[in-house]
């Protein structure tokens, strides 16, 4: 294509049927412009490769692809993490989990932290920026998922040791101060498994395939085995799992049993102490 022919930012913003914001964030992607850029150089024609990225970026997104697949990173408590198809995005629900970590690992010197199923690493590696003072292990049982994760703890210069493992079937026989988790958690019969971002993500990091508490029962039963005397076990939830996995908590004979509610006011945090 002859360069003039080539379209303008102007014109491109203007064609896209995509959401304006969608568009835009598409188009400093792809050309490596600011957002303020956008604006002040509105006659500026892209080249054709990026224009050509552009126009394959839009269709998938038009498809359903999620944004922070098709740019390659989500923020999550402030950071940029990179993400691929093999690791759920970070959702900013979780930050409420990592609040809930952050405070119960203040004070403590030098305590050890597990975050089981680390998927992007996105709370292992914040927990490791945010508490330096805590040695943060995390596990997943996605060879993929531990390469991105190790992958965002090297970008973002956060010390983390990752280990791969089924749940607890290959972790050292270690106790810790502080064991976090957002295990799969949607129930197979949930629709919404076939709508939205869901779709896109991976299956494994969203349903257990069962009733949806099926990974709380495993990480539940065996979580005393791992934790320090006075230890606490916190869980993210769906909105109305909280009953379940605070009953799963006391059967297991934890102790000072509690949930937290997101901004919605759904409680999607539990937890417990090992007394
Ligand atoms: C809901 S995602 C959470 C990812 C990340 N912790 C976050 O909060 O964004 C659940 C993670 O658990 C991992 N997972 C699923 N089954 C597992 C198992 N049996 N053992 C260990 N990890 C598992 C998935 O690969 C996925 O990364």
């Amino acid at each position: 294509m002859n360069e003039t022919n080539l379209p303008t930012i102007a014109q491109l913003l203007q064609a896209c049927t995509l959401p304006a914001l969608e568009t835009r964030m598409l188009l400093c992607h792809v050309t490596g412009l600011s957002r303020e850029q956008l604006i002040t150089r509105r006659e500026h024609r892209p080249s054709a490769e990026q224009v050509a990225v552009f126009l394959h970026l839009g269709h998938q997104r038009l498809h359903g692809r999620p944004m922070a697949y098709l740019l390659g990173t989500r923020e999550f408590y402030g950071r940029p993490f990179r993400v691929n198809e093999q690791v759920l995005i970070p959702r900013p629900e979780t930050e409420l989990l990592v609040e809930t970590v952050l405070d119960c690992l203040h004070g403590q010197e030098a305590p050890a932290v597990l975050d089981l199923g680390t998927g992007s690493g996105a709370i292992a590696v914040t927990l490791a920026l945010e508490a330096p003072h805590a040695n943060v292990s995390a596990s997943d049982v996605s060879p993929a998922a531990l390469a991105v994760a190790r992958g965002n703890a090297a970008q973002l210069e956060a010390a983390v040791t990752f280990i791969e493992s089924d749940w607890w079937q290959a972790l050292p026989p270690q106790r810790f101060d502080v064991i976090v988790s957002n295990p799969p958690y949607i129930a197979a019969s949930d629709p919404h498994l076939q709508q939205g971002d869901l779709r896109f993500e991976p299956p494994q990091a969203l349903t257990d395939n069962a009733d949806g508490l099926s990974a709380y029962r495993e990480i539940i039963a065996q979580a005393g085995g791992y934790l320090q005397a006075g230890g606490w076990l916190w869980l993210e939830h769906g909105y109305d799992q909280a009953d379940a996995v605070c009953a799963l908590l006391e059967q297991a004979e934890f102790g000072r049993i509690g949930s937290k509610c997101d901004l919605a006011g759904h409680a999607r945090v539990s937890g417990g102490q090992m007394l």
